[in-house]
């Protein structure tokens, strides 16, 4: 899997392939996978699930300006994702995003807008499905994503308005 750290024995391809003549077709498979190495899809989605947490307690709270900056930043953190386009498992990530989880994110700042807790709590945990869906289809079906036990941020009142 293209995504997955294997230090020892990735640099020792590396070192390999180093020496490879430039025009070889062992050098242009190197570069694919680096590029792919280079976006670091894990440190994205790490910044991804924290601010899918945030989302959580500022809706709960009616929050609509927090709610909509850290969806806000959660589509920009798939735009810079956007030129590498990563694909896991055969899943184009970025055509994932803005097929399914992006336009349910709209639906999360609708019901904000609207004051509508139940529907922002349904709408928030089909979205949560739409992750650990992904996370099955690429073989990472062991990171569930679930709402979240506290809120990541320790300083940041998310129900400040
Ligand atoms: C299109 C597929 C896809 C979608 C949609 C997706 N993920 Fe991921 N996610 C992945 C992959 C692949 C990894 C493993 C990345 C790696 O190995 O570098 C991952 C890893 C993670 C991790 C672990 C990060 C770490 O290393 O600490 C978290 C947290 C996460 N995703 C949260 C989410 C949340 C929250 C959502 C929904 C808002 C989501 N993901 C939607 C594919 C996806």
């Amino acid at each position: 899997m293209g995504c997955e750290r294997a230090p020892a024995s990735e640099e020792k391809a590396e070192a390999t392939e180093a020496v490879v003549e430039p025009g070889d077709e062992a050098e242009e498979e190197h570069d694919e996978d680096h590029a792919h190495d280079e976006v670091h899809l894990g440190a994205h989605m790490f910044e991804i699930g924290r601010r899918y947490s945030a989302v959580w307690y500022a809706g709960e709270a009616g929050n609509k300006a927090m709610v909509d900056y850290q969806i806000h930043e959660i589509e920009e953190v798939i735009e810079e994702l956007r030129e590498a386009r990563p694909v896991e498992e055969g899943v184009d990530v970025v055509d994932y995003f803005e097929r399914s989880v992006l336009p349910s994110l709209e639906r999360i700042e609708e019901a904000v807008e609207a004051g509508d807790t139940a529907t922002f709590e349904r709408e928030y945990d089909a979205v949560i499905t739409q992750c650990n869906a992904c996370h099955t289809a690429t073989k990472h079906a062991f990171i569930e994503i679930g709402r979240p036990a506290f809120n990541p941020y320790a300083n940041v009142k998310m129900d400040a308005k």
